[in-house]
């Protein structure tokens, strides 16, 4: 028997169940054609300008890139209109959750969230010895006003998710202000707007940066390149908040976090609006279809600002993506959320949904 012993929070911790990958499903099946609806990625791809641009600074691989991706700062700090150092860069927005966990928190002090809230804000907040008070959805919406009074001296970091996966809900502007003026000095707020593209269509939606970041010093807004933009696999996301933060994470992030190829892409990526608008087009398009379609078979929705559906399946979650695994669809089952009825179906093309209603007209009947 080994004597290793890790880190007492260690153990609060499960690891992270990610979405499963089209080869695993080939592999395990022998299906020749798989769908994946699992990991919220654009069903478009990546941004044609974007992937030239990767390409070609990809002969320069040999090469270690610049650490804190300054050329790539500079470019979003001039897309908001903010100043450079009120920016930093990620290894997707994950890794900036991490670093604002290491970076502000510690034992006997607490984070805030949310019940069904992302899971990466409880994991890494347990890590580091936290306590997480996680309180309770009200329509599956993460409810603000029981949230503000649940802040204390000992809360440290706030993470609101907005909008919220695996739910697909967001909060008002006029709910966010009335929270962020309860807000102590002593907390930063995270607002994660890791579906931001998405959800700016909804009337009531705040655009965060103009309003509260960094002109508010303890908001932070997270975005990331992963969705809309559609670069999910070269694992970039940013910050913006006020260069203070931003200083005391950059002392703790990886010194080479973000490849040169993926600073490039994404520099690529900000300024191709064409791609942008045709995925939250067809995203929209997609949506309005499943909306229709699910009721039909006895799913139960709650309405989305995002690029997948939350929702109750008439039998158990687990049951249905296994089912579904069967027939070359892969979904995300929430059982890691203690959600045993609900899956989460990211919203693809229209082929991709025909097989997918198909799918389960037969295994429903
Ligand atoms: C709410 C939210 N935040 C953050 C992330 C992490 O995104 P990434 O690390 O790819 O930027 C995700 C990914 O699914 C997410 O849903």
């Amino acid at each position: 028997m080994s004597q290793i012993v890790p880190r007492p929070s260690l153990r609060k911790i499960s690891p992270y169940i990610p979405g499963k990958s089209i080869e695993s499903v080939r592999r395990e099946f022998g299906l020749k054609e798989v769908v994946k609806l699992a990991s919220n990625e654009n069903p478009l791809g990546v941004s044609p300008k974007a992937m030239s641009v990767y390409r070609k600074a990809s002969k320069d691989c040999f090469l270690y890139p610049e650490g804190a991706s300054p050329e790539l700062r500079k470019a979003l700090a001039q897309f908001h209109k903010v100043p450079e150092e009120s920016v930093l860069i990620g290894n997707g927005s994950d890794e900036i959750i991490r670093l604002f966990c290491e970076a502000f928190l510690d034992e006997n002090q607490e984070a805030l969230t949310s019940q069904y809230a992302f899971v990466r804000f409880r994991q890494q907040s347990l890590l580091m010895g936290a306590s997480v008070i996680e309180v309770p959805m009200k329509n599956w919406k993460l409810d603000l006003e029981t949230m503000a009074g649940a802040l204390s001296e000992r809360t440290r970091l706030v993470f609101i998710p907005n909008p919220n996966n695996p739910t697909g809900t967001y909060n008002s502007q006029k709910e966010l202000e009335k929270f962020i003026s309860r807000l102590p000095p002593s907390a930063i707020l995270i607002l994660d707007e890791a579906y931001y593209h998405y959800a700016r269509l909804e009337k009531d939606y705040p655009e965060s940066i103009p309003l509260w970041a960094p002109r508010l010093p303890n908001v932070a807004v997270l975005r990331t390149f992963s969705k809309a933009y559609g670069l999910a696999g070269l694992r970039v996301g940013y910050v913006v908040t006020n260069p203070e933060t931003i200083g005391w994470m950059d002392r703790i992030r990886m010194p080479f976090n973000v490849s040169l190829p993926a600073q490039r892409a994404c520099i690529a990526a900000i300024k191709d609006l064409g791609f942008l608008s045709k995925g939250v087009s067809l995203n929209l398009k997609e949506k309005v279809f499943l909306e229709k379609s699910l009721p039909q078979l006895g799913f139960e929705l709650v309405s989305s600002a995002c690029n997948f559906i939350f929702t109750k399946s008439p039998i158990p979650g687990k049951q249905l993506f296994q089912k579904l695994l069967e027939r070359g669809i892969i979904i995300r089952p929430l059982d890691e959320y203690g959600l045993s009825f609900h899956v989460r179906i990211s919203i693809g093309k229209r082929q991709d949904h025909l097989k997918l209603l198909k799918s389960l007209k037969a295994i429903l009947k």
